[in-house]
């Protein structure tokens, strides 16, 4: 197998993003967020691409930004790969289905609020900790996660940052459905990309557009504005202290 952060394949009408970076639970880089936005725009602009499947390892979906490639290369332009990433998305004209075991922290949560279908197993741990870490929301969380899960439920997510399970995400609407194991998370992956490969794509393009309403302007704008205000945090006392207290953890 390649030992490339971000393994991509398409095969039977399902692009595969795979996260492939375990020994760091899967912390996404500024490579890595460039190769999930040429994924994305790929099965957006493909005919072979019915659907995208997101997936990461067994034991860890995404820990979020990689905190040493955040400072090391802090992304302050409009064009770094991050922003790229998110608005590629927003922009995707296929389903996305995510499967979920192990921690999915930061962008790892919040990427989720633009799946289609998810299921996550026992073993999740989802966590939102943008304000402990000196940052504020983004992917649009702050606009997507209280039209989702309700005001208070995003509040408390995003606030607080503590960590929930899958029952909780299941319960609050983050997620279609929690299950037991990885095995089960597979299966249930598998069966949606199977089922939407086969059903009429123009159907599923209108219902999708439909479902969405006129928002993708709107989540775009969010985006924009919270990645303001994330890259001016970035560069503050609080984050960079948050950070170093990571690194440096015992
Ligand atoms: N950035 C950089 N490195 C990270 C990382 C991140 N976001 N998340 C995990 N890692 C690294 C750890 O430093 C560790 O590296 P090491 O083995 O070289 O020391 C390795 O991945 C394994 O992480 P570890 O913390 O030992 O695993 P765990 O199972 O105990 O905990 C997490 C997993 C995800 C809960 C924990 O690593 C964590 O909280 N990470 C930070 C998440 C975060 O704040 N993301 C940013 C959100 S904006």
């Amino acid at each position: 197998m390649s030992n490339a952060p971000i393994l991509s394949s398409i095969e039977a009408g399902v692009m595969t993003l795979q996260f492939n970076r375990v020994d760091k639970k899967n912390a996404i880089t500024a490579q890595m967020y460039q190769a999930l936005a040429d994924g994305l725009t790929t099965a957006s602009n493909s005919s072979e691409v019915k659907v995208v499947k997101i997936i990461g390892a067994d034991n860890a979906f995404c820990a979020g930004n990689d905190l040493i490639d955040f400072l090391e290369n802090p992304p302050h332009d409009d064009d770094s790969s991050v922003w790229q990433f998110l608005f590629a998305l927003n922009d995707c004209s296929k389903p996305i289905v995510a499967g979920v075991n192990g921690p999915a922290v930061g962008v790892g949560t919040t990427l989720l609020l633009h799946c289609d279908l998810v299921v996550a197993a026992h073993s999740a741990v989802f966590m939102m900790p943008f304000v402990s870490l000196g940052l504020c929301p983004e992917a649009a969380s702050s606009l997507l996660l209280p039209a989702n899960c309700g005001m208070k439920k995003a509040t408390e997510w995003l606030l607080l940052g503590n960590r929930f399970d899958a029952r909780e995400a299941e319960q609050f609407g983050l997620i279609n459905r929690a299950v037991e194991t990885a095995e089960e998370v597979t299966e249930q992956v598998e069966k949606w990309c199977q089922q939407l490969t086969r059903l009429p794509q123009e159907s599923i393009k209108i219902t999708r557009n439909l479902l969405r309403g006129n928002q993708t302007g709107a989540i775009k704008q969010r985006m924009i504005e919270e990645g303001d205000n994330f890259k001016q945090l970035l560069k503050g006392e609080s984050a960079q202290q948050a950070f170093a207290a990571f690194l440096n953890r015992d």
